[in-house]
């Protein structure tokens, strides 16, 4: 796995039985009798996210789920096949290929290939193999990026900017902030990171897991899923999960902890988890839409005015991200560094 063949060559041995060091505790498993399977999470429609009752409900989604799909959203199309076309095509690459990629190997900090969440540290490794890609700049995206995939993640990022503006106009809205302008966006925008995610086929999905629960570090997440399925959200104040639906063309919004903490709790970031399945190899594709590493992020002062209690302090971005790496994933734990 550590050599570059990936939870994906293992899982090419066509193996009866799930090795060892992919099977979970049963605590980092999801738990079926707990999923609710009538529920949906929200799926708007953001052709007109200007309408009052379209904000109104992207609010509420942010608030009550932390989670919804969006349809409509302007993205185009064959910009969203490509990229999941070259997510295939760079996890079908030979070993050697992507051998280049490894945290040994690579050329640039920025880019990394790597299977389950943090190798070096989690007990037991989940059934996935991910490439990262920090965003520094066009120049350096394309010096170093894998070239079998470089031009369709560049493209994807160009075209979700707008995508990106439209949702957090919306929610920063609802905090009371006027607009998106360039002040803010550095905060709320100013870095991003894009994940190409390969879950493939999974012998005993249902002892491992493919992605184990944890919320994310951004300020919101835009996730691009296939049709397969297999991602759960933790629906708030409770201890069951929903399942996030494919819903065709469309994107999945989710909240991280950044805008949580900087909205004061009152937007979610939920936690999450996917399962390994037996039947299909499952791709998706985050971005993560950070503040820069060097932001201090703490309660925005328009959201403090109209609270009684602060609940986060002020931390180094960096610092908060860093925390978040440096372990394996546990719920929603890592928030707990800004209280
Ligand atoms: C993640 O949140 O870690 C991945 C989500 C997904 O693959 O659907
Ligand atoms: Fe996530």
């Amino acid at each position: 796995v550590d050599e570059g063949h990936g939870v994906k060559g293992v899982s090419e041995l066509k193996l009866k039985t799930l090795p060892e060091l992919f099977i979970q505790p049963v605590e980092r498993r999801l738990d079926v009798s707990k999923v609710l399977p009538n529920e949906l999470i929200p799926v708007i429609d953001l052709s007109n996210y200007e309408d009052p009752e379209v904000m109104k409900s992207i609010c509420y989604a942010a608030e009550k789920w932390g989670f919804f799909q969006i349809v409509n959203h302007g993205l185009p199309l064959d910009i969203i096949d490509a990229i999941k076309d070259a997510t295939h095509k760079f996890f079908g690459l030979s070993t050697k290929e992507k051998k280049k990629y490894l945290s040994q190997n690579t050329p640039s900090k920025n880019v990394r290939f790597l299977t389950s969440f943090n190798p070096d540290v989690d007990k037991a490794y989940e059934w996935k193999d991910h490439l990262s890609c920090f965003y520094v700049s066009d120049e350096e995206a394309l010096q170093y990026w894998p070239t079998i995939c470089k031009y369709q993640v560049l493209e994807y990022l160009k075209s979700s900017e707008s995508v990106i503006k439209k949702v957090l106009e919306v929610l920063i809205k609802g905090l009371g902030i006027q607009e998106l302008d360039e002040t803010n966006q550095l905060f709320l925008m100013g870095s991003k990171r894009i994940n190409l995610n390969y879950y493939p086929v999974c012998p005993n999905p249902e002892l491992s897991i493919g992605a184990s629960g944890h919320s994310d570090v951004s300020t919101l997440t835009v996730l691009l899923q296939d049709q397969i399925g297999g991602l759960y959200v933790k629906k708030l104040d409770s201890d069951k999960w929903v399942h996030v639906t494919p819903v065709k063309d469309s994107l999945t919004i989710n909240i991280g902890d950044a805008l949580q903490i900087m909205s004061n709790g009152r937007y979610k970031s939920v936690e999450h988890k996917v399962v390994a399945n037996g039947h299909d190899n499952r791709i998706s594709v985050p971005i993560f839409v950070n503040p820069r590493p060097s932001d201090v992020i703490g309660p925005l002062p328009e959201v403090i005015n109209s609270v009684d209690n602060i609940l986060y302090k002020h931390v180094l971005y960096s610092d908060y991200v860093k925390h978040f790496f440096r372990k394996s994933t546990n719920g929603k734990d890592t928030i707990d560094f800004a209280k």
